[in-house]
């Protein structure tokens, strides 16, 4: 799978290199236009990043490897994760569930509550070189074997952790958790991306079985999960869901995607 992927973007990029840049104007100019106002910076600059995909993969894989990779989950604890948390098994050796889905640690929504570990987050490795990011995912701390997580997949990681991350507070107002986000342009973005795999209402899970329903219960609807937790739902904007075909969003600003999130919180949160 992140070979086939991996060959596919390559063949693409030295086959096709004029309708690439030409795609890149009409694109900029498309999305520049409505909001002429605001500088290019952030649209341009992810545009322009050859590794976009890779850190998106990693931003899933960041969210649970174990799904990515297929790979049957590890027995037991992951053997950093304190006496003092709550979850079990197959939780503690996800990344998000120490660092957190602000990357932020006990700093951030995993201060407190079922998920609190007392671990630290990962905003000081912003920019760090990804050789010593992938150093720290093999380390002893960590204990990541490349029979679970492979260079590759770690590598993607590294990249993830060193140039994929947002400073989610700048974006969520912590104590509301409300999205500082425009809704019109959410509500565009929602409609013409999302809503053909999750409804205009965002109530439909495609994947969802009824049992899943059963056991997710009002998880089902993306206006819950993006109330309860924003910031989990920011990442998935981000990076998509480990395991399905679902869109990223890494190549629009931040601020277009938190407008996304914005408008989510808007819908509703269970059928009536
Ligand atoms: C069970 C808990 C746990 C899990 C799961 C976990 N980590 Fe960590 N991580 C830690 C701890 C504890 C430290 C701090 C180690 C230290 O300071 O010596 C740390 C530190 C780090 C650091 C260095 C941060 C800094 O500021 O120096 C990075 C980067 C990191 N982890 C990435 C990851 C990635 C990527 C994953 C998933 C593949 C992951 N971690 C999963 C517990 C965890
Ligand atoms: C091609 C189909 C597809 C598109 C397009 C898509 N998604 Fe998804 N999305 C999925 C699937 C499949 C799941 C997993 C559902 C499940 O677990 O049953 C998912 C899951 C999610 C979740 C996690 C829900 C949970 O309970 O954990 C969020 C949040 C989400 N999508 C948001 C979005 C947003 C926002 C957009 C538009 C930017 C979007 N999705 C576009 C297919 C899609």
């Amino acid at each position: 799978m992140e070979q086939i992927f991996r060959q596919s973007r390559g063949e693409r990029g030295a086959r096709h290199m004029n309708p690439v840049i030409a795609m890149f104007a009409v694109a900029v100019a498309l999305v520049a236009a409505p909001v002429a106002a605001q500088p290019l910076g952030g649209i341009s600059s992810q545009w322009s990043d050859p590794d976009i995909w890779d850190i998106a993969r990693g931003g899933q894989l960041y969210d649970d490897w174990m799904v990515v990779l297929e790979h049957p989950e590890p027995k037991g604890n992951h053997p950093a994760y304190p006496d003092i948390g709550k979850k079990k098994g197959k939780a503690t050796w996800r990344c998000k569930e120490c660092h957190g889905w602000d990357y932020m640690g006990e700093d951030g929504a995993y201060g407190k509550g079922g998920h609190y570990t007392g671990i630290k987050g990962l905003r000081r490795a912003v920019g760090m070189e990804i050789d010593e990011l992938m150093n720290i995912i093999r380390d002893k701390t960590h204990q990541y074997t490349e029979a679970m997580i492979p260079d590759s997949a770690v590598r993607k990681l590294a990249l993830f952790v060193s140039r994929g991350q947002v400073g989610m507070d700048q974006y969520i107002d912590r104590p509301s958790g409300r999205a500082r986000g425009d809704l019109r342009r959410g509500a565009s973005f929602f409609q013409t991306v999302c809503a053909i795999c999750h409804g205009f209402d965002g109530a439909t899970m495609v994947s969802r079985t009824a049992t899943a329903l059963a056991a997710f219960g009002d998880r089902g609807y993306l206006g819950t999960v993006a109330d309860d937790n924003p910031w989990e739902t920011l990442h998935k904007i981000r990076n998509g869901q480990p395991g399905v075909g679902m869109v990223a969003l890494r190549v629009l600003s931040v601020q277009d995607q938190v407008d996304v999130l914005a408008y989510m919180q808007t819908l509703r949160r269970r059928r009536q």
